[in-house]
């Protein structure tokens, strides 16, 4: 079976976005199709100032929609990063095959670093170093594909280029993986700034739907959306970018094509009516189940306890074995015998 691996940055509160572009499809077909999992990258969450409460709170948030939304902890492997030591021990590694000038050319770095100097704030060097720690998270699991948005695909591309790289100096130790993008994935965009990604890093704004917005404030948003200068409501994203964005919600919703909604609808705000309630429904049983889950909190720590677990087992002997590959001494394990086993040999060896 395959193995996927994907993460949510508990930055913010999860979007409508996230779910249409991303989680639902780790419920409904990943978790079936792979060896999946699916990680809380709460490191990420502190390369921009944060608030280490907030943080804390959306990332349990975040687990708690994740099994909201349908991951199934018997199916798929749910787990908080920083649960899991393997990931900043690997990233070190990494940055010792990674160069600067590499991590200086990732669009989002130098997008990120822009809008921070702008501020008249300063930059973090774990803004820099980031995408090392997504090409660990990847490659400690032996990943075969990284279901993405395009945004990310850059990142993904370093993750394979540093696989690829460490292999062929150390020895093969790392899988190479690669980004997928699913064909139906819907991008939602921003229903205030089409243009624009419903990310949920954007904070507050009055055109991003929260997954555990309320019913009527889901309505408010979207009979507030921009909508365009024509009369007809059409699928043409470069003409009409703000219908196309409710035609493509409104599909996503009901299972339909965008394009076949063209014409159906008398006007923008019949479309945005139907939208509307679309949304509310889809977003019911996941906002139930979210508030049973809520009520039951020794549950969700009980599956990230148990996810860490499977995780950092998973993920250890990759780890171990890139440190021996590199050239660092192994550690007498506990039980006070090493094993004098060298698993870079043993892995250049098999290749
Ligand atoms: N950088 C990703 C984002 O902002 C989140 C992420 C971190 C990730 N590590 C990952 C995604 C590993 C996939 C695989 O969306």
């Amino acid at each position: 079976m395959k193995r996927v691996f994907s993460g949510i940055k508990p930055s913010g509160h999860l979007t409508l976005g996230n779910y249409l572009g991303a989680v639902r499809r780790w419920a409904a077909v990943d978790q079936y199709r792979a060896d999946a999992l699916f990680c809380i990258v709460d490191l990420h969450a502190l390369t921009v100032e944060h608030d280490p409460a907030r943080v804390r709170r959306l990332s349990r948030q975040a687990a708690t929609l994740l099994l909201a939304a349908g991951l199934d902890p018997e199916r798929c492997t749910v787990f908080v990063q920083s649960h899991v030591d393997e990931h900043a021990r690997l990233s070190y590694l990494l940055e010792c095959v990674a160069t600067d000038g590499e991590m200086r050319r990732m669009v989002q770095y130098k997008e990120k670093a822009a809008r921070e100097r702008d501020r008249g704030g300063s930059v973090r060097l774990s803004l820099l170093t980031y995408p090392v720690l997504m090409a660990a998270d990847i490659l400690a699991y032996g990943t075969d594909e990284v279901p993405v948005g395009e945004d990310q695909t850059q990142h993904v591309e370093l993750a394979r280029d540093l696989a690829v790289r460490f292999n062929q100096r150390y020895g093969r130790t790392f899988v190479v993986p690669r980004a997928t993008h699913p064909e139906v994935a819907a991008r939602v965009m921003n229903l205030r700034e089409p243009g624009s990604k419903m990310g949920k890093s954007d904070d507050v704004g009055p055109g991003i739907v929260y997954l555990l917005d309320e019913p009527d404030v889901v309505r408010r948003k979207v009979m507030r959306a921009v909508t365009d200068s024509g009369r007809e409501v059409v699928h043409d994203s470069a003409g009409q970018p703000g219908i196309a964005n409710l035609l493509e919600i409104l599909a996503a919703c009901t299972g339909g094509d965008p394009a076949d909604l063209s014409g159906v609808h008398a006007s923008y705000g019949a479309l945005k009516r139907d939208t509307a309630e679309a949304v509310v429904e889809l977003l019911r049983p996941v906002q139930a189940r979210h508030k049973e889950l809520c009520a039951d909190p020794g549950y969700v720590a009980g599956v990230l306890r148990d996810g860490a677990e499977r995780a950092r087992a998973m993920a250890r002997p990759t780890v171990d074995a890139a440190y021996r590959a590199i050239g660092l001494l192994p550690a007498v394990s506990d039980t006070g015998a090493d094993t004098g086993v060298d698993t870079g040999a043993v892995l250049n060896a098999a290749r």
